[in-house]
């Protein structure tokens, strides 16, 4: 995700702006800038890369001494990385610079607004669009900058963590928030925003964390000013004292970058679903589907090829497109895929699924599929990544950087961009009925409070985790739906805990995994009740009678497994296809719980990379 920091104060600028982005890094970027305000004039340099590569480019430039400026490290979600769309994004007159973390989904109309307006844009960003918005406010109505900060902000639909400049102000800067954060570090006659307080933790530790739809007017030598967006009302901030440290604050409190990106899910999938799911209207609009929706249309079958919890997502959409659009789907591992001179035809559709956009096999096997002639749309979490540049199009998932080597947030982001383009296609091609369209659509939004609240049982799993800590071997059961649930819980396990976990069809236990079953063997079985409920049950019973130690995923108020089961963790009930976004949240958990109290290196576990950009 972005990362922002700014200075206004009495010290040369630009170090502390440079070794305040190198804290934010962990965040994950693909391009970085920097503007400082020097001898009555902007400077800014961009540069697609690392900040190394930035310094690189200022050392090209005079030395200056600079006391304010802001840079920021991008995560692309408009725009592909480069120079232009990197920020600092400038207006058109020159006067105004930004930085901005999030995403404006109003973009495009406000855009085509300026532009009759005589706008001109440069970039392919909606912060350009945000920066030149703010001046033709100020323009239009004569105000001041924090003025005409809140008045653009109240035409934006989206999400924005931004700083603006003016070089006829140079001492001041405006900052505001919607849905990404921003703290502002209070020093001695100086001041800090950044993303979080990493950037400058060692200069002061007394913070606002600016509040949603809050404005802050930060001016040299005086108080800083918090008004409401919404009506301009100013309000006294809360200024905090910090106790974390530089390490705690990168993984927002958690031990892990894992647990926090599992707890991030929420919003992940918010993320992915903003400015597709058009609730009101009860739409979902996905361009990549709209301007080649005949090719998927005439499609008479689906091939995904992916790799790992990709693969897994892509069994969900098995299921799912199966269920919503009616046709054939095959799920292939793209390094079996790769190998096989597959037999393709010009109505496939090959669609790729893939968190880096960087794993090898998965590359290779879009490029067989588009040597025989295949049309290939990307799932993927990296814009401008090696898998979103070859395929023919594609979608975001809008997870933000997954740093765990464990894929979490990237799986169920992957399966929501999957639940879209079911929905999409089921509506477009007549079957899905309208009603079942709407309800889905209706539930698909109601999701990430779902996640929220299995989320709560945090505590609980971690107590269940206790009592597998010395497990050697695990099985983890599942039908339909949660069969491919139940193979990226075993994946989980695995790859962090170094348990020997196999997923399995719950049904497919009396052709042999059954003979496994004994006191020593703890059996994961995901037993929602929309979903051969009543034959996983029996699945249970079996198992019972063989003394296995059962942990089941069931529906909140069940009954009937709560008898049979060691253990029962509980999620909010749902449809049989979104139920993947519920049932893999407990798992995730118990996983990581496991792996945590038998020391294991849960972010990095041993022999894992967390893309396999090699064969
Ligand atoms: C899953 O937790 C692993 N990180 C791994 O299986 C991963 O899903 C696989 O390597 C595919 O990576 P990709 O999604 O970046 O293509």
């Amino acid at each position: 995700m972005c990362g922002i920091v700014a200075y206004l104060g009495n010290k040369a600028a630009e170090p502390i702006v440079i070794n305040g982005l190198k804290r934010l890094e962990y965040r994950g970027y693909d391009s970085t800038g920097i503007a400082y305000f020097d001898d009555q004039s902007m400077h800014t340099h961009k540069t697609k890369g690392k900040v190394s590569d930035l310094e690189e480019v200022l050392a090209q430039h005079p030395k200056h001494h600079s006391t304010v400026a802001m840079g920021h490290t991008r995560w692309a979600t408009h725009g592909v990385p480069n120079n232009v769309n990197a920020h600092p994004q400038t207006s058109n007159s020159g006067n105004l610079v930004i930085v901005h973390n999030g995403i404006i989904e109003n973009y495009a109309s406000l855009k085509k607004e300026l532009q009759h307006r005589g706008f001109q844009f440069q970039s392919d960003t909606d912060t350009e669009v945000l920066v030149n918005l703010i001046e033709d406010v100020q323009q239009q109505k004569g105000i001041k900058l924090g003025k005409a900060v809140q008045v653009a902000l109240s035409q934006v639909i989206g999400a924005y963590a931004i700083v603006v400049f003016d070089r006829r102000k140079p001492n001041e800067l405006v900052a505001a928030r919607l849905g990404s954060p921003l703290a502002i570090g209070l020093g001695e006659e100086e001041f800090f925003v950044a993303s979080d307080a990493t950037p400058f933790l060692e200069y002061t530790k007394n913070v606002i964390y600016l509040e949603e739809e809050h404005l802050a007017i930060i001016r040299r030598g005086k108080k800083i000013k918090v008004h409401k967006i919404k009506d301009d009302s100013q309000i006294t901030p809360y200024i905090e004292e910090l106790q974390m440290s530089l390490e705690n604050i990168q993984k927002g409190g958690y031990d892990h970058f894992m647990l926090k990106e599992i707890f991030e899910q929420p919003k992940a999938i918010q993320d992915t679903l903003r400015g597709r799911l058009l609730s009101n209207e009860g739409v979902i609009t996905l361009s990549s589907l709209r301007e080649h929706d005949n090719r998927f249309l005439g499609a008479k079958r689906i091939i995904i090829v992916a790799c790992g919890t990709s693969w897994h997502a892509g069994l969900v959409a098995e299921y799912l497109f199966e269920e919503f659009i009616r046709i054939p789907v095959e799920v292939e591992y793209a390094s079996e895929f790769r190998y096989r001179d597959p037999i393709l035809y010009p109505d496939d559709v090959v669609i790729a699924i893939s968190q880096s956009g960087e794993t090898a096999d998965t590359i290779a096997a879009i490029n067989i599929a588009k040597e025989k002639g295949a049309f290939v749309y990307g799932i993927c979490n990296v814009v401008g990544s090696t898998i979103s540049r070859i395929t023919d199009t594609g979608c975001y998932t809008h997870a933000g950087p997954e740093i765990g080597v464990a894929s979490t947030k990237a799986f169920t982001t992957q399966i929501t961009v999957i639940a879209l383009i079911g929905l999409y296609l089921g509506k477009a091609k007549g079957t899905l009925s309208r009603s079942a369209y709407q309800a889905y659509v209706t539930e698909l939004e109601n999701i990430p409070q779902k996640v929220e609240r299995i989320l709560t049982s945090q505590a609980f799993i971690e107590t269940v985790a206790q009592s597998f800590e010395a497990a050697q071997n695990c099985i983890y059961l599942g039908r339909g739906y949660n069969f491919p649930v139940a193979l990226e819980g075993a994946l989980k396990l695995k790859e962090i805990s170094y348990i020997h976990a196999e997923g399995y069809p719950a049904a497919e236990m009396k052709h042999g995994p059954i003979a496994l079953i004994d006191k020593e063997m703890p059996v994961v079985v995901i037993a929602t009740k929309k979903g051969h409920y009543e034959k996983v049950v029996s699945n249970i019973q079996e198992i019972k009678s063989r003394e296995g130690r059962i942990i089941a995923i069931v529906s909140e108020g069940d009954t009937q497994v709560k008898e049979l089961a060691d253990y029962c963790l509980e999620i909010p009930e749902s449809s049989e296809a979104f139920a993947p976004l519920l049932t893999t949240i407990p798992l995730q958990l118990l996983s990581y719980y496991i792996a945590v109290q038998r020391g294991c290196n849960v972010d990095q576990p041993r022999n894992l990379a967390k893309s396999v950009t090699v064969e």
